[in-house]
C-alpha cells in the first residue's frame, strides 16, 4: 500500500470513512487476486475523498487520466448527477476490460465513458471544458497532461493530481520519473495562474483551481 501513515493509523482512517458498496470491494479483491501492479489502485481513502470533492464542487463533467480496473472513475461516478459524465482513458485493454466489466455492474456505469488509447491524444481530441480532472497515469507526461487539463478545466474547475510526493523520492529526485513529478511539483508552484494544495493523502495529492482575481 502506498502511504507515508502507519499501517495501524491508515487501517483506523479507512475504519471510519464511509463503507464501500459490495461490487467495488469485489472489484478491489480481484484486482488484488489478480494483478501485481494492483497498488495502483487509489483505494478506499482517496476514491471517497475523490467522492466527497465531486459532491462538494457539484461537478457534472470529469476527465480522468488513467482508469485501470476503474475504481476512481466509479467512485467519482457515484457522487455525479444521472445527467453527469466521467470520460476516463487507459492504454492497458486487459485492465480496460475489467473496468468495463465492473461498470456494468453499477447503476451509474452509464455515466463512465471509457477511451482506450494514449492519454494525450485523448485530451487533445477533447471538446467542451470539464469541472474536474483526476490525472492519475505515467508520470514522465504528468507536465504536458497538467498543461492541457488547463485548457480544458472550466473556470471553477478543480485539478487533482496523484502521487505528488512519489513515494518520497521527490525530495531527492534521482530517475526520469523522479524528475518529472518533482519538476511538475516545483512548476505549479511557481505557476502565477493557479491557487494549490499538495496534501499528503496516500502519495501526496495535489488541488490546483484557477488563481483568485
Ligand atoms: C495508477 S493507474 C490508475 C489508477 C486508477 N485511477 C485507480 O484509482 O484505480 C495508472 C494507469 O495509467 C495507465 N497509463 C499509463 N500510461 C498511459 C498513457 N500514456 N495513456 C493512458 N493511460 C496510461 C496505465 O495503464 C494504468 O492503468
Amino acid at each position: 500500500m502506498l502511504t507515508f501513515v502507519p499501517e495501524e493509523i491508515e487501517d483506523y482512517s479507512v475504519q471510519h470513512t464511509s463503507k464501500l458498496p459490495d461490487y467495488l470491494n469485489d472489484l478491489i479483491k480481484l484486482t488484488k487476486a489478480t494483478r501485481d501492479d494492483a497498488m495502483m489502485l487509489s483505494g478506499p481513502i482517496e476514491g471517497t475523498f475523490l467522492q466527497l470533492l465531486v459532491i462538494c464542487t457539484r461537478a457534472k463533467r470529469i476527465l480522468e487520466i488513467g482508469t485501470f480496473t476503474g475504481f476512481s472513475a466509479q467512485m467519482m461516478a457515484a457522487a455525479l448527477p444521472d445527467d453527469g459524465e466521467i470520460i476516463t482513458c487507459d492504454i492497458d485493454q486487459e485492465t480496460a476490460a475489467i473496468a468495463n466489466e465492473f461498470f456494468l455492474k453499477s447503476k451509474h456505469g452509464k455515466k463512465i465513458k471509457q477511451n482506450l488509447g494514449s492519454a494525450l491524444d485523448t485530451m487533445l481530441e477533447l471538446q467542451g471544458t470539464f469541472d474536474m480532472i483526476f490525472i492519475d497515469a505515467d508520470k514522465e507526461n504528468y507536465s504536458a497532461y497538467y498543461e492541457r487539463s488547463l485548457e480544458l478545466l472550466s473556470d471553477s474547475g478543480l485539478i487533482v493530481i496523484d502521487n505528488v510526493l512519489w513515494g518520497g523520492r521527490v525530495l531527492n529526485p534521482k530517475d526520469e520519473t523522479d524528475i518529472a513529478i518533482a519538476g511538475l511539483n516545483d512548476h505549479i508552484n511557481g505557476d502565477v495562474r493557479v491557487k494549490h494544495v499538495m496534501l499528503p493523502i496516500r502519495d501526496g495529492v495535489m488541488l490546483v483551481t484557477r488563481a483568485l482575481n
